[in-house]
């Protein structure tokens, strides 16, 4: 029996932070062992924001410091294909035939979209960026993934997909499983400033390949408990971004809890709390620059990754393709039209003969 398939990914921006991490990375992670694996380096979809000619010249390099993040984390290409979406051609094509099957209306209630919109300083909503659900169906039922682990903010289109899949079904014939979603255990990780949502554009991350130096010099003006004002006032530790890291990061729960028990009873003052949780991270990120830094050192080989990756996506995306075409009647209509062209040549022969 073949493996059941996941296929998941993240658009080429740049380097990924923890909360990619805890959001969906650590999942991909350990469900590869179960799964078929599939990432998409979704460089289509960052051209929706993102379209001028040294966006597209950035994906290069940032494709490969988030491959190096990927592979330090333990993704493994034995395992899993990482693959370059705007090399798998096929794909452009069955985003059309989605296209057909979603409505405008649906679409524009996502708010996602207007949350990307809003980002990008876009007062008009680009047609590709209306479209950016129905590409990410795309990628998702290329290669019939049965599940889409991602972060709380891709639910919505990994819940669209299933539409696109349940109505492409019920009109050509059951081609695709139905995909479920999976969220990672921390949906939406708290950034260093205390804002809902660690973000690279928030400027309030912490990055898998930021060094020792660089993680404590972030923790130390990492916001926390605003009303503390010294050391003796007693703390909440409830929504205080510094003891949320402890109680992901930090595996030494009776340290976390000592620590939290001290705060509330202002017993502990903040450079120590922010101490062991520098310590803890810095503990869990060690031995993940050791495999960057060694991945880093092989001339070639991030590309290389991607390079097989890619192939391997391309013949499955052709596979798809032919059973989607010959599913909706479209590869009949060609042969048809061939025949009649074949038919065409031979009376044409006979004659001059
Ligand atoms: N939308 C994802 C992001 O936020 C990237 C992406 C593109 C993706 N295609 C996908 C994620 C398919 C999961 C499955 O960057």
């Amino acid at each position: 029996m073949d493996k059941p398939r996941i296929l998941t990914g993240d658009r080429p921006t740049g380097k990924l932070h923890l909360g990619h991490y805890v959001g969906s990375i650590l999942n991909r992670v350990k469900y590869q062992e179960q799964y078929d694996c599939f990432f998409i380096i979704a460089d289509l979809h960052m051209l929706t924001t993102k379209p001028s000619k040294e966006d597209i010249e950035s994906i290069t390099a940032n494709s490969k410091e988030m491959v190096l993040d990927y592979l330090a984390c333990g993704i493994d290409p034995q395992k899993s294909k990482i693959y370059l979406q705007s090399a798998v051609h096929e794909v452009y094509e069955m985003n059309l035939f989605f296209e057909m099957l979603v409505s405008v209306p649906r679409l524009q209630r996502l708010p996602s979209i207007k949350d990307m919109a809003k980002s990008a300083n876009l007062n008009e909503i680009p047609l590709g960026l209306l479209g950016y659900p129905v590409l990410q169906a795309a990628d998702i039922l290329m290669p019939r993934a049965n599940l889409v682990p991602v972060g709380k903010d891709n639910e919505s289109h990994v819940e669209l997909t299933r539409e696109i899949a349940r109505r492409f079904n019920s009109l050509y014939g059951e081609v695709f499983p139905i995909p479920d979603v999976r969220i990672g255990e921390v949906p939406t990780l708290v950034g260093t400033d205390g804002s809902a949502k660690m973000s690279k554009s928030l400027n309030n991350a912490i990055y898998i390949s930021d060094d020792a130096k660089t993680v404590e010099k972030k923790v130390r003006s990492m916001y926390t408990d605003p009303n503390r004002v010294r050391a003796d006032v007693p703390g909440k530790v409830e929504g205080n971004p510094v003891f949320m890291y402890h109680d992901i990061f930090n595996p030494n729960k009776p340290e976390v809890e000592d620590l939290k028990t001290r705060y509330r009873s202002g017993k502990v003052g903040d450079v120590e709390v922010k101490d062991k949780l520098i310590a803890a991270l810095n503990d869990f990120l060690d031995p993940i620059r050791e495999q960057r830094h060694s991945f880093q050192a092989k001339t070639g080989l991030v590309e290389e990754v991607i390079f097989e990756g890619t192939q391997a996506a391309r013949e499955e995306a052709k596979e798809t393709l032919r059973e989607m075409k010959k599913a909706m009647g479209l590869t009949g209509v060609w042969n048809r039209i061939s025949r009649g062209a074949e038919k065409a040549r031979k009376r044409r022969e006979k004659a001059s003969s």
